[in-house]
């Protein structure tokens, strides 16, 4: 059958996708079609399920007050309260909040604040560069994939990056620790990876390192390993520079914690949030600043130097406001932890001796599985087969399920990721639907029996 036509500029000009005429709880309905089981919340975004009625009642009343102000020159009580909520959640950790429109938008924010932050110290003329992680992402913006460590997202735009920004390994133990080395011996191998990039690149020049707390879409639900922020920040402290921690993916209570770093007890300079902040509900982003960095703007120019039309917007303020008071309420924070661990625990019973799973991990509501050709070797299957893109497809026209497919996890291009980051409302009951269907998905792509019924 032909696809429709469409006006819209599709991912695929040829392939438009299912068109999803409503949606609720953990089921988007397509128009034709069953109903498809939501089990990543879009990219790991939709983490109170869809059509929740307190944040409809929330938007109304925003619209209903005021609809937009203009934030450089005024303040409504809905970006107010958003940002004291935010404040407060860090126990003083971070003092100012700036609300962008999206995840990218709040890394390019904080590379500007870095930047600024050294230009008001008097250190402009030497610090203009950054250190990030290898396979890492930070959003698509120019200045966002200045900094992602992505190879296949950044090819072809190389031409037009700054190249200010250098990459270093990231904390990958399925496949970068060596056999027969420690964790502790690993994280110091990385710390001083970190520290040589520092004197490589001169170690003044360094406006920031910026990663991912937990590494989420590109390397597939990492964790970082004990220690190993802690250990990084050593290193970015000594030589200056301000550390930043971008929580887009795993922050707002993914990872059963509020802000993912509150696991790690390390706290950054700067910090962003934007996925579980406004749910799905609104396009929401935010930029978090420590104190430290607060103060030296506050005796320097006193302003940041960057703003945007739709900055601060009120209604996407009290939407987000709203579905952080779900969470709260409903208790979803402590929910990730129980069913998270749940789900693990199903995704290895179920797919742990399929012979093409290579590794099963995650923390929280934030899963991945890697598929690999060959399990001893870990090779993986060339980027050409598109096993997780068929993988997903399959999902949606046989198994009526929604899952992530990631690839480049092993050198930018290759090797292939399913990751799974449902709501953090759902139950026990929906998390045996989501590993049952996953895995027949898996199985109907890549063969392979059941090792135990669930
Ligand atoms: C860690 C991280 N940073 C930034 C982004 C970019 O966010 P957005 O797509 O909202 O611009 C993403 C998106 O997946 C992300 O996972």
């Amino acid at each position: 059958m032909a696809p429709p036509p469409t006006s819209v500029l599709h991912a695929s000009l040829t392939l438009p996708p299912p068109t999803i005429t409503h949606a609720s709880g953990h089921y988007l309905h397509p128009s034709p079609g069953p109903p498809i089981l939501d089990a990543s919340g879009g990219a790991a975004v939709s983490c109170i399920g869809h059509s929740h009625p307190r944040i409809h009642t929330a938007i109304s009343a925003q619209l209903d007050s005021c609809e937009y102000a203009f934030a450089p020159h005024f303040s409504t009580p809905a970006y107010e309260r958003l940002a004291s909520f935010l404040c407060s959640s860090t126990n003083g950790a971070m003092k100012k909040v700036f609300v962008t429109g999206s995840g990218a938008e709040a890394v390019e924010a904080a590379v500007k604040m870095a930047r600024q932050y050294f230009v008001e110290k008097g250190e402009g003329g030497t610090r203009t560069r950054f250190i990030a992680r290898q396979r890492s992402y930070h959003g698509n913006t120019l200045g966002a994939l200045d900094v992602s460590g992505h190879a296949a997202r950044r090819a072809i735009y190389e031409p037009l990056l700054s190249g200010k920004t250098s990459h270093v390994s990231p904390c990958y133990p399925y496949r970068e620790k060596r056999v027969a080395e420690t964790d502790e011996a690993y994280v110091d191998r990385l710390a001083q990876e970190l520290d040589d990039e520092f004197h490589r690149v001169g170690a003044d020049t360094v406006c920031a390192v910026i990663l991912e707390t937990m590494a989420g879409l590109t390397l597939g639900a990492v964790a970082p390993l004990q220690g190993y922020l802690a250990k990084m920040k050593e290193v970015c402290e000594r030589h200056g520079a301000l550390f930043v921690l971008d929580e887009v993916f795993a922050g707002m209570g993914r990872t059963g914690y509020l802000h993912a770093w509150q696991a790690e007890g390390v706290t950054p300079d700067l910090m962003t949030v934007a996925k579980g902040l406004g749910g799905g509900y609104v396009p929401i982003g935010a930029l978090m600043v420590s104190p430290k960095v607060v103060e030296v703007l506050g005796r320097g120019s006193g302003a940041f130097v960057h703003f945007q039309t739709y900055h601060g917007h009120p209604v996407a303020c009290a939407a987000a406001y709203e579905v952080q008071q779900v969470i709260k309420d409903e208790g979803l924070v402590e929910n990730c932890r129980v069913m998270g661990e749940y789900l693990g625990e199903r995704l290895r019973a179920r797919l742990g001796g399929h012979p093409n799973v290579g590794d099963i991990r995650g923390r929280g509501l934030a899963w991945a599985l890697e598929l690999v050709k060959d399990k001893t070797t870990k090779e993986p299957f060339p980027v050409a087969q598109k096993v997780a893109p068929t993988i997903h497809a399959a999902g949606l026209q046989k198994f009526e399920i929604a899952v992530l497919p990631g690839g480049g996890v092993v050198d930018g291009v290759n090797g292939d990721l399913i990751v799974l980051a449902p709501a953090y409302n759902v139950t026990r009951e929906d998390v045996d639907l989501i590993v049952q269907r996953t895995a027949k998905a898996i199985e109907h792509v890549l063969g392979g029996a059941p090792t135990a019924k669930i």
